[in-house]
C-alpha cells in the first residue's frame, strides 16, 4: 500500500454529533465533575470549570475537529500533514504523539472505572435495599480493594471497548449511540427530580452554584482546566479522530456548541441527582472515587421501582463509558493501521491487552489490597496516571493546539476550513491565539511559582 490509507466517513451529520457526544459525556461528567467539584469546595470549581469548557475547551474542540477534518489521518498523520503543508516543523507530530500516549495512559484507568460500573449494574440487577451511608461505603470499599473481582470487571469493559474498535468505530459504534445516549439524558432528568423531591436539594444547589472562592487556589483552578479539557475529550486524539471522520460539509462550530452544551448539562445534571443524597444521608462531598457508587444506590434502594431504575442507570452508564473507552482507544488503533497496514482487530488486541496489563495496576492500587499503600508524590497509581494526564498532558496539549491553529496555520486557510461567517470567525480567532494560551500558560505559571519559588 502506497502511503498512509485514508479512513472512512461518518455516515449522518447525526451519527457524528451522537458519536462525538458519547466520546465526550462519559465518566468524566457523571463519575469524575460530581467528586472533583466536592473535593474542590463546590461552586467555585463548578463555575471555573464551566468558564473553562466555554472560553478555552470549546475554541480548543472546534480547533481539533478542523484540524482532524483537514488531515484526514491519525492524530499524528494529521498532526504532520498539516504542519507541512504550512512550511512548519514536523515536530508538531509531538502533539499528535501526547494525544495518542495520553489516550492509552487513560484508558488504562478509566476502563479499572469502567469495571466498577458494569461490576454496580450486576449488583443493581439485585437490588440495593437497606443501603444507608455506612452500608453502601463499605460495599463500595471492600469491592475496590478486592484483588480479584475488579480485575475481572476492568477485563469485561476493555473486552466490550476492543470488540467494538475492532469492528471500527462507524459500523461498531453509530447504532450503540442511536438511543442509548438520549436514553441516558432522560434518565439523568428523572434522578435529578427524584434526588430534589426526596432529598436535600436546597443544600445541593448551594452547594454546587454559590461560590465560596476563598475554597480556590492554583490548583484546583488546574484541576478544574483539566476536567474541562477532560470532560470534552480533547487533546487526547479523539476529537481529531473523529474529525477526520467528518465530511467537508458539516458545520463544525455548530457541532462544537452542541456537544459541548450537552457535555456541560450531562455533569450538572449528575451533580444536582447526587449531592441532594449527599447532604440529606451525611456523606462526605469530598469522598474521592466512589462519589457516584456510594450516593445513588441509597436513593435506588429506597425508591419503588428503584431495581430497574438502577439497573437502567448502571447500563446506560455503562454504555456512555464504552462509547468514550472507544474513542481512548481509536486514535492508537488508527495510527498503527495508518502507518503498518495491519488488520485494525488485531491491532485493537495487541495494544488493548497492555492497557490491560497497566491498568491492573491501578486496580490494584486502589488502597489496601494486592500492591498495599504504595504512594508516588502522595497519589496510588490511579491518581498518578489521573494527574499526569489530567493536570498536565491535556492543558499543554490543548494549549499547543490552540497555538498551532492560532498561530501556524494562516488565517486564510483556517477561515476555508471553518467557513464561520467573518465575525464569529473572529470571536474564535481571539480565544485561539490569545485566550486559550494565556489562560493554560497563566495556570501553570502560577503553580510553577507557587510551588519552587514561594514554597
Ligand atoms: N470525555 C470522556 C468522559 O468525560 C473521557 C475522555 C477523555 C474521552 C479524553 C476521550 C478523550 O468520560
Amino acid at each position: 500500500m502506497a502511503g498512509p490509507t485514508q479512513h472512512a466517513h461518518w455516515s449522518s451529520r447525526w451519527t457524528f454529533l451522537l458519536a462525538a457526544v458519547g466520546s465526550a459525556v462519559g465518566l468524566g461528567n457523571i463519575w469524575k465533575f460530581p467528586y472533583e467539584a466536592g473535593e474542590g469546595g463546590g461552586g467555585a470549581f463548578v463555575l471555573v470549570y464551566l468558564a473553562f469548557v466555554f472560553i478555552v475547551g470549546l475554541p480548543v474542540l472546534i480547533a481539533e475537529l478542523s484540524l482532524g477534518r483537514r488531515g484526514q489521518l491519525s492524530p499524528i498523520g494529521s498532526m504532520a500533514k498539516i504542519a507541512a503543508e504550512e512550511g512548519r516543523s514536523k515536530a508538531w507530530a509531538i502533539v499528535g504523539w501526547s494525544g495518542v500516549l495520553g489516550g492509552v495512559i487513560v484508558l488504562s484507568f478509566y476502563s479499572v472505572v469502567g469495571g466498577w460500573v458494569l461490576a454496580y449494574l450486576l449488583k443493581a440487577l439485585s437490588g440495593f435495599s437497606g443501603y444507608d451511608a455506612a452500608m453502601s461505603t463499605q460495599t463500595f470499599g471492600n469491592f475496590v480493594t478486592d484483588p480479584v473481582n475488579p480485575i475481572i470487571a476492568h477485563f469485561a469493559f476493555l473486552a466490550i471497548t476492543i470488540g467494538i474498535v475492532s469492528r471500527g468505530v462507524q459500523g461498531g459504534l453509530e447504532k450503540a449511540v442511536t438511543f442509548l445516549m438520549p436514553a441516558l439524558f432522560v434518565l439523568l432528568v428523572g434522578l435529578m427530580l427524584y434526588s430534589a423531591i426526596t432529598a436535600d436539594f436546597a443544600a445541593a444547589l448551594n452547594f454546587l452554584f454559590n461560590p465560596d472562592w476563598g475554597k480556590l487556589n492554583v490548583n484546583t483552578v488546574l484541576q478544574a482546566l483539566g476536567l474541562a479539557f477532560f470532560s470534552l475529550s480533547l487533546a487526547l486524539g479523539s476529537i481529531m479522530t473523529y474529525g477526520s471522520y467528518l465530511t467537508k460539509d458539516m458545520n463544525i462550530p455548530q457541532s462544537a456548541v452542541t456537544i459541548a452544551a450537552a457535555d456541560s448539562g450531562v455533569a450538572l445534571l449528575a451533580g444536582l441527582a447526587i449531592f441532594p443524597i449527599v447532604f440529606a444521608y451525611g456523606l462526605n462531598p469530598g469522598q474521592s472515587v466512589g462519589l457516584v457508587f456510594t450516593t445513588l444506590p441509597i436513593a435506588f434502594g429506597q425508591m419503588p421501582g428503584g431495581v430497574i431504575v438502577g439497573t437502567l442507570f448502571f447500563f446506560l452508564l455503562t454504555v456512555a463509558a464504552v462509547t468514550s473507552a472507544i474513542s481512548l482507544l481509536e486514535p492508537a488503533v488508527s495510527y498503527v493501521e495508518e502507518r503498518t497496514g495491519i488488520d485494525r482487530k488485531k491491532v485493537a488486541v495487541y495494544i488493548g491487552t497492555g492497557i490491560f496489563a497497566m491498568g491492573t495496576l491501578s486496580a490494584w492500587g486502589q488502597s489496601g489490597n494486592v500492591l498495599g499503600n504504595i504512594s508516588i508524590f502522595g497519589l496510588d497509581f490511579m491518581g498518578l496516571k489521573d494527574f499526569i494526564t489530567n493536570n498536565i498532558m491535556m492543558p499543554l496539549g490543548g494549549m499547543f493546539i490552540a497555538i498551532f491553529v492560532g498561530w501556524f496555520i494562516s488565517r486564510k486557510n483556517m477561515m476555508e476550513e471553518l467557513t464561520m461567517e467573518e465575525g464569529t470567525f473572529k470571536i474564535w480567532y481571539f480565544l485561539v491565539r490569545y485566550v486559550c494560551p494565556v489562560a493554560v500558560g497563566a495556570v501553570f505559571v502560577s503553580i510553577i511559582y507557587n510551588t519552587v519559588i514561594a514554597g
